[in-house]
């Protein structure tokens, strides 16, 4: 358990801005800040977070919340981990019992991986440094690439030793589960512990089954190991590199996917690569790990890799988080090249600039930068990055130059790519470059490209998968969307308790009689004139959420929106983020002056008398529509005149509160 006094701590230094802007980069809009939502997929920023009520809201997959609940929802993590996740952010201590080890792991299963994968990585690189092996193997082999020790140590590389179970042991004597050590993949179990065991190369071991019954074994045994980060830098999988030149061995063996590494999510070096992709609106994209790390040794930060998986829209839509604009750095063989051309339309599709650079075949960023300083190295990708057009053209023009077909399939190929540019503005752009490019009229390329699109169109369609360019749809129209016009009363009560959110404390005069019964002005709280009116007639929210807002505000207690955003009732918590991020909320002006003038005083009654009334003439309609229904239904005379009395009743009260609700609205 975290005291309270601490979890209230982590509330106040947990700044909502920062805790999501590790995650999405925001602009300021208004007095809001606004991003590109982190839990759906969208090209307009939706996403907005309200720093001075430490809330975010996303108006177009209605995600929202406090910053535990950002923390929750992203990283998945339950309420006491976010907490965790917060108190480590802001370097807040957790005076908590001594967890066990064996709690410890119980805890939470994406913890414990976290957990031990943060222990391998600590281990791996303490044998890097701290044993002769490492030194001799690890090290030196890291050396000789030209890695610097700083940039060494900055991607916390490693040395797995050459033994069968060296790192397996050492974990378990540690105090970490098996269980977890097999499901991040780190070690590998035997599947029959009967049969030859096989070690990761695939290779037959007949020496194992001798030795202690063994039946795990280190994966990366022998390796030179390359943790990998996730975006808030928590190491997540590891790549280990084999340093024999037999060629039977993979050269790369990967962690497997586990609950916390799935592959085609993760881009190698987001976490070190972030800031500057940010700064520089621009991110490279190379093959592999060493390309990373290389660029970065030269001064180029901006840079990950798509390791181990050719590149997906998962990671593409990671980058596109920071920046619209992508350059593809890869081999200049024929391998690089294929995979820039699919990287190309993949990035197109989502919307995104890109720009292509291979480098002279035989290198590739890792040598060249090696080879060259820094500003040779940043002279060559400036001059040499082409936009897709040209780098397509450029590369199989000089194979079609006399063979009509071919020209007309180079064509063909580079129109397909624009036809997967989901905005049509800069498709044209795009047709206006190829057709200088290519000498040809627009028209042309027009026509093929539009048979393209119908035909892509069309294909979707029958795979049923929704085809949206982008829809911007306003605040005003989603709220609209939801609730309004159903027979219930949803608007209404959801109007008063924004109403009682906003300006429960604000005061407003309201005429009573005194002893004597001569009528006075008294002042109250507009919670009290809310509680007031509605226990005079009785009514309840008909949303446990609201009613349970509503409760709070009892007895002239006047809590604060902080309160109920982080309210342990994660429905009122919700429910109270939506309504203070609804976009039509009264309140801006008011809010804005601090007090009251008198005219704004007026108005601010009769809004929550509006409100109020609204909510019971809906009310009593209801009850007349229910009425009804049992007159329908019912046979029994005396029942009849019960309900026929009711009814009349009803209909009155219906009149009086429609008249009070006129009244109100045109003083
Ligand atoms: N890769 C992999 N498994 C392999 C080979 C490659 O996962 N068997 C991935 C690695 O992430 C690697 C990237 O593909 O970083 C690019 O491969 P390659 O160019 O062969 O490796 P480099 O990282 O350039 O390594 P080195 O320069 O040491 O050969
Ligand atoms: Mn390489």
């Amino acid at each position: 358990m975290i005291p309270k006094e601490t979890v209230d701590k982590i509330f106040d230094a947990a700044r909502i801005e920062e805790v999501v802007g590790d995650f999405v980069t925001l602009k300021k809009r208004g007095v809001n800040m606004i991003g590109l939502c982190p839990f759906h997929n969208e090209k307009t920023p939706s996403f907005n977070v309200n720093v001075a009520r430490g809330i975010y809201k996303c108006f177009g997959c209605g995600k929202g919340g406090s910053a535990v609940n950002f923390v929750m929802e992203h990283e998945k993590l339950a309420y006491p981990e976010a907490l965790r996740y917060l108190a480590k952010k802001y370097n807040i201590e957790i005076e908590e019992e001594e967890l066990t080890l064996e709690k410890q792991a119980e805890q939470n299963e994406r913890e414990s991986l976290f957990i031990v994968s943060s222990f391998a990585q600590k281990h791996f690189t303490e044998n890097l440094h701290n044993t002769d092996e490492g030194k001799a193997i690890g090290l030196s082999y890291f050396q000789e690439r030209g890695f610097r020790n700083d940039i060494i140590e900055k991607f916390q590389l490693g040395y797995c030793l050459d033994t069968w179970r060296g790192f397996t042991d050492a974990a378990v004597a540690a105090g970490y589960k098996i269980d977890y050590l097999v499901k991040t993949g780190l070690t590998i179990q035997k599947e029959n512990p009967e049969s030859r065991i096989q070690n990761p190369e695939g290779q037959a071991e007949n020496q194992q089954s001798t030795i202690n019954n063994q039946q795990y074994f280190d994966r990366f045994k022998a390796r030179v190991i390359f943790p990998i980060h996730n975006v808030t830098g928590r190491v997540i999988a590891f790549g280990g590199r084999t340093l024999k030149s037999d060629k039977k061995l993979a050269k790369y063996v990967n962690s497997p996917e586990s609950e916390i590494y799935h592959k085609s999510n993760v881009l190698y070096g987001i976490y070190f690569a972030k800031k500057e992709i940010i700064t520089q609106d621009n991110c490279y994209l190379v093959e592999g790990y060493t390309d990373v790390i290389s660029l970065h040794q030269a001064g180029i930060e901006n840079v990950v890799a798509s390791s181990g998986t050719s590149l997906t829209v998962e990671q593409i839509r990671q980058i596109r988080r920071y920046t619209q604009n992508i350059t593809i750095l890869y081999d200049g063989d024929s391998a690089g090249i294929k995979a820039s051309f699919r990287g190309i339309d993949l990035i197109l599709q989502e919307g995104m600039n890109v720009k292509v650079l291979l480098f002279p075949d035989g290198d590739d960023p890792d040598s060249y930068s090696k080879r060259v300083s820094y500003e040779e190295l940043k002279k060559f990708i400036a001059e040499n990055s082409k936009d897709f057009i040209s780098f397509k053209t450029s590369l199989l023009m000089a194979e079609v130059q006399n063979d009509p077909i071919k020209k007309a399939n180079l064509i063909r190929d580079i129109v397909s790519s624009i036809a997967v540019i989901p905005e049509a503005i800069n498709r044209s752009v795009y047709v206006k470059e190829c057709s200088r490019i290519m000498e040809l009229s627009e028209q042309v390329l027009l026509n093929e490209l539009n048979k393209l699109r119908r035909k892509n169109l069309s294909n979707q369609q029958q795979k049923n998968e929704s085809y949206v360019e982008d829809v911007y749809v306003p605040e005003e129209l989603l709220e609209k969307q939801k609730g309004i016009s159903s027979d219930d009363c949803a608007a209404q009560e959801k109007d008063v308790i924004r109403i009682l959110l906003n300006f429960g404390k604000e005061k407003v005069i309201v005429t009573s009689e005194d002893e004597e019964k001569n009528s006075v002005d008294v002042e109250i709280t507009v919670a009290e004139l809310i509680h007031m009116e509605l226990a005079g007639d009785q009514i309840e929210m008909e949303n446990p959420a609201y009613q349970g807002i509503l409760k709070e505000y009892a007895n002239g207690a006047l809590p604060d929106a902080n309160h109920f955003i982080n309210h342990p009732d994660p429905i009122i918590c919700k429910s109270v983020v939506d309504l203070l991020s609804s976009a039509y909320s009264l309140s801006m002006n008011w809010e804005k002056h601090g007090i009251l003038v008198k005219t704004e005083n007026h108005m601010l009654k009769r809004s929550v008398l509006s409100a109020l009334y609204s909510l019971k003439v809906k009310r009593i309609a209801k009850m007349i529509l229910e009425n009804q229904k049992q007159l329908k239904e019912t046979s029994s005379d005396d029942d009849m005149m019960t309900l026929l009395h009711q009814q009349k009743q009803l209909s009155e009260a219906k009149k009086h509160f429609s008249a009070e609700l006129g009244r109100i609205v045109i003083s």
